[in-house]
């Protein structure tokens, strides 16, 4: 680690949008509460061996019902933003049709108690909770969950589109779908490449559709999507792995990038996914291009690949491979601050979003709870300030980034990993719910208050 000063808020322009990053299924709990119907998460971790720990979203951090004193928290340190997402299983139960208005209701409170502390919601709409009775009909491989999508989007934006300003239609479209229908580790457990394809195309396009509808519903919205992206290297000067970091990036990356600015699938990858390409209606490309206000950004980590000739990871014929000698999270993901600096100036190199929001950046270490009551996590405050110092770099180097949210405010349910992977700024004690702030919390505090 090299030596390093921490970064100043004075730093930071003064509209600075400083935050805080949730989603729905990992923290609310209360998962057969007030009408919620089941969600494809609540199904993945019924099945035995899917996560880790063998745990489940059904209690969390109980946030459904502690919400005013994690809003509370997260005031207390000073954010102005706090982003979180929306269980469309608590507004429409069956995915389409009868609207729940308990579950609106229960936003309609999170969202009054976040404008009556300073905190400007941002609302992701989708964080990966499909209800369960639309992955009964195929999930994201069907076109009428697009229409669904946007039934749902309407109801939500309707009810606080005059409170909610900024939408995030979709969180991290590959993992919604490549880690869901391909690799099976997210629900549903998919193993199909086409499928993710596919399932991977009606995210889009929904996003996409939903744009114009949101506008309308929240007058003056900031509308995006949320897209996790990585800077991709290759594990050597030679020609076959550095067409192989291309052919990664092709589907990592651009992937999503390309159509969403307008230049539809990238022809490299098409070809290489050849059967496993979705099918495209006439149209839609033209819908998923649709303007945004922002380009939202999560960043973790890295990837350096090598030629996979075989294809025996997948028909881009590259590999991951691991850089010796560097820090890691306690997932083993390569910390890497010069990483987000190199990730941001390629977006903006090669796509030139108006404004990128960094919508989630974090990490995970082995945290223990002192019996002095803190938590020492010294890895993590180093990771949070050498970003942020990274994040200025990009910003210096003429990079549009106009927000960031530390991910994540609390530890939650990481997804196929359960409870055993801590991730907050604030530590929970699961046993009895109590949140304690770690030093990188108590940092971040200090930065933001400075
Ligand atoms: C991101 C997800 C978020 C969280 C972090 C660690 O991919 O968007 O929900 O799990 O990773």
């Amino acid at each position: 680690m090299s030596a390093h000063t921490a970064p100043k808020r004075q730093d930071f322009p003064a509209d600075f949008r400083w935050g805080v990053s949730t989603s729905s299924f990992q923290i609310e709990g209360a998962a057969r509460e007030a009408g919620k119907g089941e969600s494809i998460w609540d199904r993945f971790c019924s099945e035995p061996g899917r996560i880790r720990d063998g745990s489940n979203g059904d209690v969390a951090c109980d946030h459904y019902h502690r919400f005013p004193q994690d809003l509370d928290l997260a005031k207390s340190l000073g954010v102005n933003a706090y982003r979180f997402s929306i269980a469309w299983p608590r507004i429409l139960p069956n995915g389409r049709g009868a609207v729940n208005d308990a579950g609106l209701a229960f936003y309609d409170r999170l969202v009054d108690a976040m404008l009556a502390r300073g905190l400007d919601p941002w609302a992701t709409l989708y964080h990966w909770d499909l209800p369960q009775p639309l992955q009964d009909q195929g999930g994201w491989t069907s076109r009428d969950t697009v229409s669904a999508f946007l039934e749902y989007a309407d109801v939500v934006t309707r009810r606080l589109g005059d409170r909610v300003k900024h939408w995030i239609t979709h969180n991290e479209p590959w993992c919604s779908c490549m880690m869901g229908y391909w690799e099976g580790v997210h629900a549903p457990g998919g193993r199909n490449l086409a499928d993710a394809m596919q399932a991977c195309h009606h995210v889009l396009l929904s996003h996409g559709q939903a744009v114009p509808l949101i506008r309308t519903n929240s007058a003056g919205a900031k509308v995006g999507i949320t897209l996790s992206l990585h800077p991709i290297s290759a594990a050597s000067d030679s020609a076959q792995d550095l067409a192989a970091a291309r052919r990664h990036d092709g589907l990592r990356n651009r992937w999503f990038l390309d159509p969403l600015f307008g230049r539809g699938y990238p022809e490299d990858t098409l070809a290489l996914l050849g059967d496993a390409a979705p099918t495209v209606q006439p149209g839609d490309l033209n819908d998923i291009a649709a303007p945004t206000d922002f380009l939202g950004v999560n960043y973790y980590f890295p990837e350096m690949v090598a030629d996979d000739p075989a294809g025996s990871h997948g028909p881009m014929r590259a590999k991951l491979v691991e850089r010796h000698g560097v820090e890691r999270t306690g997932f083993g993901w390569e910390v890497s601050p010069q990483g987000l600096v190199d990730l941001l100036t390629r977006v903006q190199r090669d796509y030139s979003p108006a404004v990128i929001q960094l919508t989630e950046n974090g990490s995970t270490f082995e945290d223990v709870l002192t019996p002095d009551g803190h938590v020492h996590d010294a890895e993590r405050l180093s990771y949070l300030q050498r970003h942020l110092s990274a994040l200025r770099r990009a910003m210096d180097a003429g990079v549009p980034v106009k927000g960031y949210f530390a991910w994540s405010l609390l530890d939650n349910f990481e997804w196929a990993e359960g409870y055993l992977r801590r991730f907050g700024i604030a530590y929970v004690d699961y046993a009895t719910q109590r949140r304690i702030l770690k030093d990188s919390g108590i940092w971040y505090g200090q930065f933001l208050r400075d």
